[in-house]
Protein backbone atom coordinates (compact mmCIF):
# COMPACT_ATOMS: atom_id res chain seq x y z
CA UNK A 1 0.00 0.00 0.00
CA UNK A 2 1.28 3.34 -0.76
CA UNK A 3 1.07 6.17 1.75
CA UNK A 4 1.99 9.91 1.03
CA UNK A 5 2.78 13.07 3.08
CA UNK A 6 2.97 16.19 1.98
CA UNK A 7 4.71 19.17 4.20
CA UNK A 8 5.73 22.85 4.19
CA UNK A 9 8.57 25.03 5.43
CA UNK A 10 9.50 28.72 5.19
CA UNK A 11 11.94 30.76 3.45
CA UNK A 12 13.52 33.04 5.79
CA UNK A 13 15.48 36.23 6.17
CA UNK A 14 18.57 36.98 8.24
CA UNK A 15 17.40 40.53 10.12
CA UNK A 16 20.93 41.16 12.06
CA UNK A 17 23.90 39.02 13.27
CA UNK A 18 24.75 37.37 10.00
CA UNK A 19 28.67 36.04 10.07
CA UNK A 20 28.96 36.98 14.04
CA UNK A 21 26.78 33.50 14.54
CA UNK A 22 28.80 31.44 12.61
CA UNK A 23 31.55 31.98 15.47
CA UNK A 24 29.10 31.27 18.83
CA UNK A 25 27.23 34.89 18.50
CA UNK A 26 23.46 35.34 18.26
CA UNK A 27 21.52 36.10 15.29
CA UNK A 28 17.39 37.25 14.58
CA UNK A 29 16.03 35.42 11.82
CA UNK A 30 12.62 35.86 10.38
CA UNK A 31 10.51 32.97 8.21
CA UNK A 32 8.73 34.49 4.96
CA UNK A 33 5.67 33.10 3.60
CA UNK A 34 7.24 32.21 0.66
CA UNK A 35 7.30 27.97 1.41
CA UNK A 36 9.08 24.88 -0.23
CA UNK A 37 6.82 21.86 -0.47
CA UNK A 38 7.71 18.46 -0.27
CA UNK A 39 5.82 15.24 -0.57
CA UNK A 40 6.77 11.78 0.06
CA UNK A 41 5.36 8.40 -0.92
CA UNK A 42 6.16 5.25 0.68
CA UNK A 43 5.36 2.17 -1.11
CA UNK A 44 6.74 -1.51 -0.81
CA UNK A 45 8.31 -1.93 -3.59
CA UNK A 46 12.58 -2.09 -4.00
CA UNK A 47 14.18 -0.05 -1.13
CA UNK A 48 15.16 3.13 -3.15
CA UNK A 49 15.19 6.85 -2.69
CA UNK A 50 14.27 8.40 -5.67
CA UNK A 51 13.80 12.59 -6.21
CA UNK A 52 12.05 14.35 -8.88
CA UNK A 53 12.99 18.54 -7.77
CA UNK A 54 11.99 20.31 -11.08
CA UNK A 55 13.08 24.17 -9.75
CA UNK A 56 16.85 22.49 -9.12
CA UNK A 57 17.07 20.52 -12.79
CA UNK A 58 16.43 17.11 -10.71
CA UNK A 59 14.00 14.78 -12.20
CA UNK A 60 14.11 10.75 -12.12
CA UNK A 61 16.74 10.73 -9.63
CA UNK A 62 17.05 6.77 -7.87
CA UNK A 63 19.55 5.50 -5.43
CA UNK A 64 19.08 2.00 -3.48
CA UNK A 65 18.75 3.42 0.47
CA UNK A 66 22.04 1.33 1.29
CA UNK A 67 24.05 3.85 -0.96
CA UNK A 68 23.21 7.57 0.51
CA UNK A 69 25.58 9.83 0.64
CA UNK A 70 28.00 7.53 -1.24
CA UNK A 71 29.21 8.34 -5.28
CA UNK A 72 28.47 11.48 -7.04
CA UNK A 73 25.50 13.50 -5.89
CA UNK A 74 23.80 16.13 -8.25
CA UNK A 75 23.81 19.31 -6.55
CA UNK A 76 20.29 19.68 -6.45
CA UNK A 77 19.45 16.46 -4.69
CA UNK A 78 21.98 16.68 -2.06
CA UNK A 79 20.21 18.44 0.66
CA UNK A 80 16.80 15.76 0.62
CA UNK A 81 19.27 12.57 -0.01
CA UNK A 82 21.56 13.67 3.31
CA UNK A 83 18.39 13.96 5.02
CA UNK A 84 16.86 10.73 4.37
CA UNK A 85 20.15 9.06 5.21
CA UNK A 86 20.49 11.30 8.68
CA UNK A 87 17.14 10.16 9.16
CA UNK A 88 17.52 6.68 8.96
CA UNK A 89 20.79 7.03 10.48
CA UNK A 90 19.19 8.49 13.58
CA UNK A 91 17.90 4.69 14.55
CA UNK A 92 14.23 6.24 15.40
CA UNK A 93 12.89 3.86 13.16
CA UNK A 94 13.35 0.42 12.20
CA UNK A 95 15.46 -0.09 8.74
CA UNK A 96 13.06 -2.79 7.85
CA UNK A 97 10.29 -0.58 8.05
CA UNK A 98 11.36 1.81 5.53
CA UNK A 99 11.23 0.38 1.53
CA UNK A 100 10.70 2.75 -1.50
CA UNK A 101 10.87 6.44 -0.62
CA UNK A 102 9.27 8.99 -3.80
CA UNK A 103 10.07 12.50 -2.97
CA UNK A 104 9.49 15.33 -5.26
CA UNK A 105 10.04 19.07 -4.30
CA UNK A 106 8.39 22.41 -5.75
CA UNK A 107 9.44 25.78 -4.09
CA UNK A 108 7.37 29.02 -3.98
CA UNK A 109 10.64 31.06 -4.52
CA UNK A 110 13.70 30.86 -6.78
CA UNK A 111 16.44 28.84 -5.37
CA UNK A 112 18.64 32.42 -6.22
CA UNK A 113 16.84 34.51 -3.68
CA UNK A 114 18.74 32.85 -0.57
CA UNK A 115 15.83 32.23 0.78
CA UNK A 116 16.95 29.00 2.54
CA UNK A 117 15.75 26.76 0.04
CA UNK A 118 18.23 24.26 0.82
CA UNK A 119 17.89 24.23 4.71
CA UNK A 120 14.12 23.91 4.14
CA UNK A 121 13.97 20.97 1.72
CA UNK A 122 16.25 18.98 4.39
CA UNK A 123 13.91 20.17 7.33
CA UNK A 124 10.74 19.05 5.02
CA UNK A 125 11.97 15.92 4.31
CA UNK A 126 12.82 15.11 7.91
CA UNK A 127 9.48 16.64 9.06
CA UNK A 128 8.13 13.84 6.04
CA UNK A 129 9.53 10.85 6.81
CA UNK A 130 8.33 11.16 10.30
CA UNK A 131 5.24 11.70 9.49
CA UNK A 132 4.37 9.06 6.99
CA UNK A 133 6.52 6.32 9.24
CA UNK A 134 4.16 7.56 12.15
CA UNK A 135 7.51 8.57 14.27
CA UNK A 136 7.23 11.64 16.81
CA UNK A 137 9.72 14.39 16.82
CA UNK A 138 9.93 17.00 18.83
CA UNK A 139 10.57 20.36 16.81
CA UNK A 140 14.62 20.18 18.14
CA UNK A 141 15.11 16.19 17.07
CA UNK A 142 13.90 17.82 13.49
CA UNK A 143 15.94 20.66 13.80
CA UNK A 144 18.95 18.66 14.76
CA UNK A 145 18.45 16.22 11.88
CA UNK A 146 18.36 18.80 9.40
CA UNK A 147 21.27 20.80 10.79
CA UNK A 148 23.60 17.38 10.71
CA UNK A 149 22.65 17.44 7.14
CA UNK A 150 23.08 21.13 6.34
CA UNK A 151 26.97 20.49 7.76
CA UNK A 152 27.21 17.13 6.20
CA UNK A 153 26.57 18.90 2.56
CA UNK A 154 28.12 22.01 3.02
CA UNK A 155 30.70 21.78 6.00
CA UNK A 156 30.41 25.06 7.22
CA UNK A 157 27.43 26.52 8.79
CA UNK A 158 25.31 27.78 12.27
CA UNK A 159 21.83 26.86 11.51
CA UNK A 160 19.49 29.62 11.65
CA UNK A 161 18.14 29.08 8.27
CA UNK A 162 17.49 25.25 9.87
CA UNK A 163 15.57 26.43 13.25
CA UNK A 164 13.90 29.22 10.60
CA UNK A 165 12.32 26.33 8.70
CA UNK A 166 11.67 24.09 12.02
CA UNK A 167 10.32 26.99 14.06
CA UNK A 168 9.01 29.94 12.12
CA UNK A 169 7.79 32.92 13.44
CA UNK A 170 11.01 35.43 14.45
CA UNK A 171 13.68 33.85 16.30
CA UNK A 172 16.79 34.79 18.62
CA UNK A 173 19.21 32.34 17.60
CA UNK A 174 22.54 31.11 19.17
CA UNK A 175 24.85 29.02 17.04
CA UNK A 176 24.02 25.41 16.50
CA UNK A 177 21.09 25.87 18.43
CA UNK A 178 22.01 26.84 21.56
CA UNK A 179 19.50 28.97 21.94
CA UNK A 180 16.51 29.12 19.95
CA UNK A 181 14.35 31.79 21.11
CA UNK A 182 10.86 33.57 19.96
CA UNK A 183 10.67 36.76 20.07
CA UNK A 184 6.80 38.19 19.93
CA UNK A 185 6.65 40.29 17.34
CA UNK A 186 3.14 41.23 16.11
CA UNK A 187 4.69 42.85 12.32
CA UNK A 188 7.68 43.49 10.90
CA UNK A 189 7.15 45.37 7.89
CA UNK A 190 9.74 45.41 5.38
CA UNK A 191 10.78 45.73 1.78
CA UNK A 192 13.09 43.15 0.07
CA UNK A 193 15.10 43.67 -2.78
CA UNK A 194 17.19 41.07 -4.70
CA UNK A 195 20.34 42.22 -6.01
CA UNK A 196 20.15 40.06 -9.16
CA UNK A 197 23.59 37.87 -8.04
CA UNK A 198 23.33 34.23 -6.76
CA UNK A 199 25.77 34.36 -3.37
CA UNK A 200 27.16 30.82 -2.21
CA UNK A 201 27.05 31.40 1.33
CA UNK A 202 30.38 29.18 1.75
CA UNK A 203 32.27 31.29 -0.02
CA UNK A 204 31.39 34.19 1.75
CA UNK A 205 32.06 32.24 5.33
CA UNK A 206 35.26 31.43 4.11
CA UNK A 207 36.30 34.77 2.40
CA UNK A 208 35.76 36.61 6.20
CA UNK A 209 37.68 33.61 7.40
CA UNK A 210 40.56 34.60 5.28
CA UNK A 211 40.11 38.41 6.63
CA UNK A 212 39.48 37.00 10.17
CA UNK A 213 42.93 35.08 9.48
CA UNK A 214 45.00 38.16 8.33
CA UNK A 215 43.63 40.21 11.14
CA UNK A 216 41.90 38.70 13.52
CA UNK A 217 41.66 41.36 15.96
CA UNK A 218 39.01 43.69 13.89
CA UNK A 219 37.00 40.58 13.15
CA UNK A 220 36.72 39.72 16.82
CA UNK A 221 35.56 43.23 17.44
CA UNK A 222 33.53 43.57 14.57
CA UNK A 223 31.63 40.29 16.05
CA UNK A 224 31.04 41.49 19.23
CA UNK A 225 29.61 44.64 18.31
CA UNK A 226 27.29 42.63 16.27
CA UNK A 227 26.02 40.36 19.15
CA UNK A 228 25.79 43.60 20.67
CA UNK A 229 23.81 45.07 18.19
CA UNK A 230 21.14 41.72 18.22
CA UNK A 231 20.54 42.00 21.64
CA UNK A 232 19.91 45.58 21.39
CA UNK A 233 17.68 44.85 18.57
CA UNK A 234 16.18 42.22 20.75
CA UNK A 235 15.10 44.73 22.97
CA UNK A 236 13.75 47.41 20.38
CA UNK A 237 11.43 44.60 18.90
CA UNK A 238 10.18 43.87 22.79
CA UNK A 239 9.68 47.25 22.77
CA UNK A 240 8.15 47.57 19.20
CA UNK A 241 10.43 50.63 19.01
CA UNK A 242 10.87 50.43 14.74
CA UNK A 243 12.83 53.56 14.30
CA UNK A 244 15.94 51.78 16.72
CA UNK A 245 15.26 48.63 15.04
CA UNK A 246 15.92 50.25 11.90
CA UNK A 247 18.78 52.37 13.06
CA UNK A 248 20.24 48.74 14.44
CA UNK A 249 19.76 47.95 10.84
CA UNK A 250 22.01 50.44 9.86
CA UNK A 251 24.89 50.20 12.67
CA UNK A 252 25.05 46.24 11.20
CA UNK A 253 25.37 47.13 8.03
CA UNK A 254 28.25 49.46 8.60
CA UNK A 255 29.86 46.21 10.23
CA UNK A 256 28.80 44.07 7.73
CA UNK A 257 30.55 46.55 5.21
CA UNK A 258 34.01 46.21 7.27
CA UNK A 259 33.83 42.67 6.49
CA UNK A 260 33.78 43.82 2.88
CA UNK A 261 30.45 41.07 2.58
CA UNK A 262 28.57 44.22 1.03
CA UNK A 263 28.37 44.72 -2.93
CA UNK A 264 28.21 48.33 -4.54
CA UNK A 265 24.56 47.32 -5.80
CA UNK A 266 24.00 46.08 -2.15
CA UNK A 267 24.78 49.54 -1.41
CA UNK A 268 23.22 51.74 -4.07
CA UNK A 269 20.00 49.47 -2.91
CA UNK A 270 20.33 50.41 0.55
CA UNK A 271 21.51 54.09 -0.11
CA UNK A 272 18.01 54.16 -2.23
CA UNK A 273 15.72 52.95 0.39
CA UNK A 274 17.65 54.85 3.15
CA UNK A 275 16.76 58.18 0.92
CA UNK A 276 13.26 56.99 0.04
CA UNK A 277 12.59 57.21 4.36
CA UNK A 278 13.04 53.90 5.17
CA UNK A 279 13.55 53.70 9.19
CA UNK A 280 16.96 51.47 8.33
CA UNK A 281 18.26 48.98 5.70
CA UNK A 282 20.85 46.42 5.51
CA UNK A 283 22.02 42.97 3.31
CA UNK A 284 20.20 39.93 4.67
CA UNK A 285 22.24 36.86 4.99
CA UNK A 286 26.27 36.53 3.69
CA UNK A 287 25.92 38.83 1.30
CA UNK A 288 28.25 39.05 -2.28
CA UNK A 289 24.76 39.19 -3.92
CA UNK A 290 21.05 37.55 -2.60
CA UNK A 291 18.56 39.97 -0.94
CA UNK A 292 18.77 43.49 1.08
CA UNK A 293 15.65 44.04 3.24
CA UNK A 294 14.39 48.14 4.89
CA UNK A 295 12.64 49.09 7.42
CA UNK A 296 9.36 50.82 6.63
CA UNK A 297 6.76 52.33 8.28
CA UNK A 298 2.95 51.94 7.58
CA UNK A 299 2.45 54.47 3.92
CA UNK A 300 6.54 54.14 3.34
CA UNK A 301 6.57 50.97 1.43
CA UNK A 302 5.84 51.96 -2.77
CA UNK A 303 8.79 54.79 -1.99
CA UNK A 304 11.24 52.98 -1.11
CA UNK A 305 10.51 49.50 -3.34
CA UNK A 306 10.30 52.72 -5.81
CA UNK A 307 13.96 53.18 -5.04
CA UNK A 308 15.00 50.03 -4.94
CA UNK A 309 14.15 49.17 -8.05
CA UNK A 310 15.33 52.51 -9.65
CA UNK A 311 18.89 51.30 -7.86
CA UNK A 312 18.50 48.23 -10.17
CA UNK A 313 17.19 45.56 -7.33
CA UNK A 314 14.21 43.36 -7.99
CA UNK A 315 11.46 43.90 -5.60
CA UNK A 316 10.08 40.59 -3.58
CA UNK A 317 6.73 40.89 -1.95
CA UNK A 318 6.43 38.71 1.00
CA UNK A 319 5.13 38.56 4.55
CA UNK A 320 7.61 37.72 7.72
CA UNK A 321 6.54 35.75 10.92
CA UNK A 322 5.64 32.86 8.74
CA UNK A 323 4.60 29.59 10.09
CA UNK A 324 7.45 26.96 10.93
CA UNK A 325 7.16 23.48 9.16
CA UNK A 326 3.82 21.91 8.88
CA UNK A 327 2.18 19.04 7.45
CA UNK A 328 -0.28 19.99 4.09
O1 LIG B 1 23.34 33.68 2.85
P1 LIG B 1 22.44 33.05 3.81
O2 LIG B 1 21.08 33.65 3.81
O3 LIG B 1 22.45 31.59 3.74
O4 LIG B 1 22.98 33.46 5.26
C1 LIG B 1 24.24 33.09 5.70
C2 LIG B 1 24.47 33.63 7.06
C3 LIG B 1 25.82 33.28 7.64
O5 LIG B 1 25.86 33.79 8.96
C4 LIG B 1 26.93 33.94 6.84
C5 LIG B 1 26.07 31.78 7.66
C6 LIG B 1 25.30 31.02 8.71
O6 LIG B 1 25.11 29.81 8.53
O7 LIG B 1 24.91 31.58 9.73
Amino acid sequence: MQRTISVSAPGKLMLYGEHAVVYGHPCIVTAVDQRLHLTVSQSATRRELSVDAPDVAVTGYKKPLEELGKGVIPKGVRFVEYAVKNFIDSGRVLRSRIAGLHIITKSEFASTFGFGSSSASAVCAVKALSEVLEIHLSSKEIFEISYKTVLDVQGKGSGFDVASAVYGGTLYFVTGGKIISPLAISHLPLAIGYSGVKADTVTLINKVAALSKENPELVNTIYTAIAEIVEKAKWAFEKEDFEEVGRLMNENQALLSKLEVSTEKLDAMIMGARGAGAFGAKISGAGGGDCMIALHDAQGKPAIENAIEKAGGEVIDVSTNAEGVRVE
